[in-house]
């Protein structure tokens, strides 16, 4: 260690290999004679050696060869693993970067120059990216350069050794003269030269978002990514590679995350030889990008991280480095306050008594902030209009914003209100006025979604203008949450402040906008909670988490659906940043009826709050929801913090379940959740997870449904006992033994336990 960092990036000049050392990790790479920046080694950590042994030259048919290896044969770049790859020359597996030269050619041939160590992390203008808290990471700077353009690629590689996760990103300069037209710009190459692998990824639609898929690897490339100018419903920026064999707790796997908001592009290629190349970045279909001499194209960055013991692992290393080094501000640590959300309760039909009424029964049961969602603003009493008019609606808020904010905060809720800035309607006071600020194409209506257009996010004019409307009602409002939604797919892209020659670059532009604009609001609101929200989930990434901790996880408030959606966003994301509510049985969305303390349940793996109408509920719901908060709050440092164990896998079973265990293994809270009844159910075990071995748990508190005896009789003996002893385990007996469960009846049951250690 040396001044609080660690040597975790280890240059050996002899070999001209540089290591990166994480805890259980090895990342290296060598710069041979030919100065190719070669990849030698990924995954579990090994001592000192120069991996590069691995590698053997052949002559492969087909594969040319570089001029200073004439007359020799058997170096191609083709063949021989690279950590960012050139272009045009003769690799014909996937690039990580493609462009025009200033002559016409696309030819790149990138060599070691020179680099550099620092202490800390780097960080990216402009662009979110993983944080160092002091004393936690180092930086590898590598340059590489085309001694012919002198095209300039740094990259970055931030080393977190104690988390295992390894950042990367790449520099784009033009030291040369004339313009080099960018065509794909990726963020990391990775080549893995031996193992056959599977890919999972996390696909899904509008109300039912990070499904997970698995599947081989082949000899292709399979590509994930989406187009659509956010990181997408359809496609998470999120992709593990691992063995075929790996499952929870066994298994090489490798994890990369983009830290980004638009639309992304991760690919796999086998080669003829079997090796696996993966390439990250942005989304290349249309992207272009002038650099002209002298400029810096900055690409965003990957998370990666390696577990050499399954995914439970690998998620608790994301879990821990979105927690600790993506989310920022008062809410990466102190306890978010229990919301109410009227959206689920009124849609456009409220006004301002029906809210006050909404707070005054949700602050009787417990709730802290009161969320006033679509609807308050401009003239929206559908989703057909007002979007950009960002001033209060009279016709609803009667008694104006401000007096509506002082009266909610007088009955004693917080107050938190819904925006989506980055869009309008045509039925605006804003697109009459300013009807070039939306993407259009020339001559072209553009495509209407939900009836709204996408404003130029790359504007300064459109950015400001957002930025006054907004700053001005959070400066005069006593307001402490913001959910930021974004409702559509991004088409049409044609902004009218850039010449035709540069279209291509819009897509990204339009991301740069965003962020800049987030920047500034976070920035100068720190104490706002805010939430992000695109259609539910369509942008559920770790560079909307950098501005704001949660994310609206789905529109999808089904509690049997979630449970698929939080299992899949779990691989990724920790706990902390899935917005997740209970609402009105039956689903709005599924018309399913479920009982109350399974939905609770469910949205307690979240951020949880509710989104429903109080006056509505029984009085038996009303105390139920009184116990679930006061459960919550107590569990909430376990819940929010904890370590996250998946303990079955939904596809597979009649029942899903999941744990969540304090740092120090002191308490536990267990999740059942029965999706299937049957009659004459057989009892389910489940081995529990992450328990100190030796400890003795004790269950104190056993949350379950009344027991619906009314149905039948068989079970019910067996529930009287099971509800009536108090039991005591050893961690031990628990994690290899299991915990069995009596025969559950009723609508999607659910057991929430809790382990205290006692000893
Ligand atoms: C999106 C969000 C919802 C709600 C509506 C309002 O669909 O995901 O939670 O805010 O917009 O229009």
């Amino acid at each position: 260690m040396r001044g609080g960092y660690f040597m975790s990036i280890i240059f050996n000049e002899k070999n001209q290999t540089i290591t990166l050392n994480t805890k259980n990790s090895t990342y290296q790479m060598k710069i041979n004679e030919h100065k190719f920046l070669v990849h030698t080694y990924y995954g579990n950590r090994i001592s000192q050696m120069d991996m590069a042994y691995l590698h053997i030259d052949h002559d492969r048919a087909c594969s040319g060869q570089p001029d200073e290896v004439f007359p020799g044969r058997i170096v191609s770049f083709n063949t021989f693993p690279q950590e960012f790859t050139s272009c045009g020359i003769g690799d014909f597996r996937i690039n990580s970067i493609a462009l025009r030269n200033e002559d016409g050619s696309n030819g790149a041939d990138f060599r070691y120059v020179s680099h550099e160590i620092k202490d800390g992390k780097y960080s990216i203008p402009n662009l979110p990216a993983v944080y160092d808290n002091g004393g936690e990471a180092q930086t590898l700077i590598v340059t590489i350069q085309d001694p012919i353009t002198n095209l300039k690629v740094e990259l970055y590689y931030g080393v977190f050794e104690e988390n295992d996760v390894i950042c990367r990103s790449a520099r784009i300069i033009n030291e040369g003269k004339g313009m080099v037209q960018l065509q794909k710009a990726s963020s990391m190459s990775l080549d893995l030269e031996y193992g056959n692998w599977d890919m999972i990824h996390f696909h899904g639609r509008h109300a039912l978002e990070r499904q997970v898929e698995r599947e081989p690897l082949s000899h292709s490339i399979k590509t994930v990514g989406s187009t659509r100018g956010t990181s997408s419903h359809q496609q998470n920026p999120f992709v593990i590679i691992c063995d075929h064999k790996a499952n929870e707790d066994y298994g090489n796997c490798y994890g990369f995350m983009f830290v980004y908001s638009g639309g992304f592009k991760a690919e796999a290629e086998v080669d003829q030889m079997n090796s696996t190349r993966f390439v990250m970045g942005i989304q290349d279909e249309g992207f272009t990008w002038d650099l002209n001499e002298g400029e810096v194209f900055e690409t965003p960055e990957v998370i990666m991280a390696y577990s050499n013991c399954g995914l439970t692992n690998l998620s608790h290393q994301y879990h821990h480095i979105i927690r600790h080094n993506v989310c920022r501000g008062k809410y990466k640590t102190s306890r978010r306050p229990i919301l109410i959300n009227n959206w689920e309760a009124t849609y456009f039909d409220f006004d301002d008594r029906k809210l006050v009424s909404i707070a005054k029964e949700a602050k009787d049961l417990g709730v802290e902030l009161l969320v006033l969602d679509d609807g308050w603003f401009g003239v929206r009493d559908s989703d057909n209009s007002g979007l950009g008019d960002w001033f209060v609606n009279e016709n609803k808020i009667k008694c104006g914003l401000s007096n509506l904010v002082k009266e909610i905060n007088e009955i004693g809720l917080k107050f938190g209100i819904w925006i989506e800035p980055e869009m309008v309607n045509e039925d605006s006071e804003l697109y009459k006025k300013h009807p070039d600020w939306a993407y259009k194409m020339p001559g072209r209506v553009a495509t209407r979604t939900r009836n709204q257009y996408v404003l130029d996010m790359s504007r300064e004019d459109v950015r400001e203008y957002l930025y006054t409307m907004i700053s001005k009602i959070l400066r005069e409002n006593n307001i402490e949450y913001v959910k930021w939604d974004m409702n559509r797919s991004l088409s049409d892209l044609y902004s009218g402040i850039l010449p035709a020659s540069r279209q291509g670059e819009v897509a990204h532009r339009y991301v740069l906008g965003l962020y800049d604009l987030m920047d500034k609001l976070t920035s100068e609101f720190p104490h706002v909670l805010f939430e992000g929200c695109s259609g539910g989930g369509a942008r559920f990434d770790a560079g909307i988490l950098y501005y704001s901790p949660q994310i609206w996880c789905s529109d999808d408030t089904d509690p049997i659906h979630r449970l698929s959606i939080q299992y899949g966003t779990s691989f990724g994301y920790p706990v902390c940043t899935m917005g997740a509510h209970v609402s009105a049985s039956p689903n709005h969305q599924t018309g399913r009826s479920t009982p109350i303390h399974t939905r609770a349940t469910v949205a307690m793996s979240g951020t949880f709050g509710y989104e429903l109408d109080p006056e509505q509920l029984s009085q038996r719901d009303k105390e139920e929801i009184r116990d679930q908060i006061v459960q919550f709050k107590k569990y909430y440092h376990v819940i929010q913090d904890g370590k996250y164990y998946r303990l079955t896998d939904i596809h597979e079973n009649w029942y899903e379940s999941w744990q969540i265990v304090s740092a120090d293994q002191s308490e536990s809270v267990f999740n059942l959740v029965v999706t299937n009844v049957m009659p004459n159910q057989p009892c389910i075990n489940i081995k529990l997870k992450g328990l100190d071995p030796e400890g003795i748990y004790e269950i104190d508190q056993k949350t379950m449904p009344e027991w619906p005896g009314k149905f039948g009789i068989f079970g019910a003996e067996a529930i009287d006992r099971y509800c009536g002893e108090k039991e005591v385990f050893t961690g031990s007996a628990l994690m290899n033994g299991g915990y069995t469960f009596p025969w559950i009846m009723g609508d999607y049951p659910t057991i929430q336990i809790h382990f205290q250690k006692i000893k």
